[in-house]
């Protein structure tokens, strides 16, 4: 397959959005190859009863295409188009390359994962091969481009979904192959031993390197390893999974010209690659989002990954590629969806810039690990109370088809930077209980309880579109990250940041001087001591409220303080600070604030620099505008177990009804209106 690799991609640019259908997608994963041939012909009536268009096929199904290795059984699949075909769904093939067959490991059991501790995984599931194995590579992209030849210019394919959830379950691997090929990133990333030395910091411990061939993966050691090098494994790895996906892209761009790939993201997902370089590959980007159910907010987490979704898709639409129906099967707790809340989750996504809206999975698998998942069609059939929900919904997709193409504009951004995630999770930082998640979530929560419309953005991107830009913990702060915000709050941006940021450069070392290194100047303050807190250990604020976890000895420059601790290690010290810097403000917070207190902040930022709230958001009515340039979507999401009313003047598409003035949202229902 040499050739195919390095073959010449065709000219035509594939499309960046699929052909078909024309309205909304709307269907799933379906897996039938899992039970008799005889029972397609009723899932596929099933499927046009519940105004599926789209489904994704052959996701897992490589020894079932590929028996043996070279022999190709098309078959079963070339059946399944003709009847999706004959149906009119169209079709978004899988290539099969997160489950390579029995014989692949039998023959290349080098290609098996290594954890770091050094456990070589077994067969006998499901995800990735080590990823910088050339067997792997060879034999995926062989498969990939059989598929492509044969179903390239299918009429019933629209659409190209590369693996499953690139880095799920594992992500990285220890293997010998993946340490040759760590070498060959590290010689091209640091070019001499010596800049790897010195990026590496590796005169602590001892650890100077001599030879390249020195360097190994950063496997478990008797103490804490080299976090640099640890940080660093984590990107090559990104890349390594990233190569593989371009491979298997590219030979399907070429049989397979204008049919646009996509690869399933996971995209608030922390152990994820870096998405931010991979929304760049793919042709269309799609997400699977699976609820924390157990927590009474996870409608506002579901939220927050659509919208880094959407920032990830730089604003273009994207697809909501898997989600349930109802309870998962993987969590502690698998709590069920209760009534209505199918079509809540859905159309929040679609509030939120989905034109797609996908569920893992068509029809429940009697078998396996994932036999007590929900599906559309449960085991207990169409008598179901999820199977109403199913009709329902794709009725209400139907509708809603004019929200298609349209897109959701935000004055406020969230920074989201999985590097400096994945370097504040290594070992031995100042409190266990720092944790950038649970910031952003924070952060996020309290704009969304004020249906403030949120962006999530890189930090060295162009911010200058935004009013706002909140960095509730910006741990690594490059030097490129560094300039970027300096550049947007000099140039009259307002930025928010949280404790804990600005702490390391891009090879987890400490910025020189004073902390918070990159950020010193921008927020006109040095910190000379962390003051982490005690478990339980809260400290009052001189302008009101309490923090919590983290505190700090902060000596301000040109910022003015606008919150003093009364109590704790740090009291009469600094806790909340303003800079004015160039045109522009930056505040920041040294401790952790929680509800109405962050919330308050917040609304004095939110106004600070100019922008509208709603007077008085209904608790648990979720307000998401989608805009094309002559018309508007108001998407009303009642989470809430009463009915609300809401001024509005226009169609309601779900509903068919003409508003004038008060619309009344009944109590757990979605309503959205289509105005000029
Ligand atoms: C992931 C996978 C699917 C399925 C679901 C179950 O998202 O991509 O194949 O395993 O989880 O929730």
């Amino acid at each position: 397959m040499t050739d195919v690799l390095q073959g010449t991609a065709t000219c035509t640019a594939p499309a960046a959005w699929p052909q078909r259908p024309a309205g909304l997608c709307y269907g799933g994963d379906y897996n039938p190859e899992q039970w008799p041939r005889g029972e397609w012909a009723e899932d596929i009536a099933l499927m046009k009863a519940a105004g599926i268009n789209l489904v994704s096929i052959g996701i897992f199904s490589w020894v079932l295409l590929e028996p043996r290795e070279g022999e190709y059984d098309f078959e079963w699949l070339d059946h399944l188009f003709d009847l999706l075909v004959e149906a009119g769904i169209s079709v978004d093939l899988g290539t099969p390359t997160a489950a390579p067959p029995a014989w692949f490991w039998k023959k290349y059991p080098q290609a098996l994962p290594v954890t770091r501790e050094g456990v070589r995984l077994g067969f006998g599931s499901r995800g990735m091969a080590s990823p910088s194995s050339p067997e792997y590579l060879r034999a995926a992209t062989a498969i990939t481009g059989q598929l492509a030849r044969r179903y390239g210019s299918h009429p019933a394919l629209v659409l190209w979904h590369v693996h499953n959830e690139y880095g799920a379950p594992v992500s990285e691997s220890y293997d010998e192959n993946s340490v040759l090929a760590f070498r060959e990133w590290l010689q091209a990333r640091y070019v001499t031993l010596e800049a790897l030395n010195d990026a590496w910091g590796t005169l602590f411990w001892g650890q100077k390197y001599g030879e390249w061939d020195e360097i190994d993966a950063p496997r478990a050691t008797a103490s804490v390893g080299n976090q640099s090098q640890a940080l660093d494994f984590r990107r090559f790895t990104s890349d390594a999974m990233l190569r593989c996906f371009k491979a298997e892209r590219d030979v399907i761009h070429q049989y397979s010209p204008g049919v646009p790939v996509t690869t399933n993201f996971m995209a608030t997902n922390c152990l994820s690659p870096d998405y931010w370089a991979w929304s760049r590959e793919v042709d269309v980007v799609s997400n699977d989002h699976y609820l924390v159910a157990q927590r009474n907010d996870n409608h506002i987490l579901l939220s927050m990954d659509a919208d880094l979704t959407r920032s990830l898709a730089r604003n273009k639409p994207w697809m909501l590629m898997e989600h349930s129906t109802g309870a998962v099967n993987w969590q502690g707790r698998n709590i069920a969806k209760r009534p209505g809340e199918l079509a809540r989750n859905s159309l929040a996504h679609v509030a939120r810039g989905a034109d797609a809206v996908l569920f893992f999975q068509f029809r429940a698998s009697r078998y396996g690990a994932e036999k007590f998942h929900s599906a559309m069609l449960p085991h207990a059939g169409t008598g179901t109370r999820i199977w109403r929900e199913v009709l329902e919904l794709g009725a209400g997709l139907e509708r809603l088809a004019p929200v298609k193409g349209s897109t959701v504009h935000s004055r406020v951004a969230i920074l989201w930077d999985v590097e400096s995630f994945w370097a504040q999770d290594l070992e031995w930082r100042p409190s266990s209980d720092l944790d950038h998640r649970e910031r952003i979530e924070a952060f996020y929560s309290a704009l969304w309880n004020q249906q403030v419309a949120v962006d999530f953005a890189h930090p060295g991107d162009d911010l200058s579109g935004y009013s706002l830009v909140l960095a509730p913990a910006l741990y690594l702060v490059g030097d490129e990250a560094a300039a970027s915000l300096r550049d947007y709050v000099s140039g009259g941006g307002h930025l928010v940041v949280s404790y804990f940021s600005g702490i390391v450069n891009a090879h987890d070392t400490v910025a020189k001087g004073a902390s918070p290194g990159g950020l010193r100047e921008v927020l006109g303050l040095e910190i000379h001591e962390f003051l982490p807190l005690r478990a339980g250990e809260a400290v009052q604020l001189s302008a009101g409220g309490t923090g919590t976890v983290w505190s700090e000895e902060i000596h301000p420059g040109s910022a003015v303080v606008v919150s003093r601790y009364v109590g704790g290690p740090a009291a009469g010290g600094p806790a909340i600070t303003r800079n004015a810097f160039g045109e522009g403000v930056a505040w920041y917070v040294s401790t952790k604030l929680d509800g109405g207190d962050l919330a308050a902040l917040l609304l004095e930022v939110i106004r600070g620099a100019g922008l509208a709230t709603p007077s008085s958001p209904h608790e648990g009515l979720e307000v998401s505008i989608r805009s094309t340039a002559t018309e508007q979507f108001t998407f009303l999401i009642n989470h809430s177990g009463r009915a609300v009313h809401h001024e509005a003047e226009g169609f309601e598409l779900m509903t068919g009804e003409t508003v004038t003035g008060q619309l009344q949202v009944p109590a757990g229902a979605v309503r959205v209106i289509q105005s000029r």
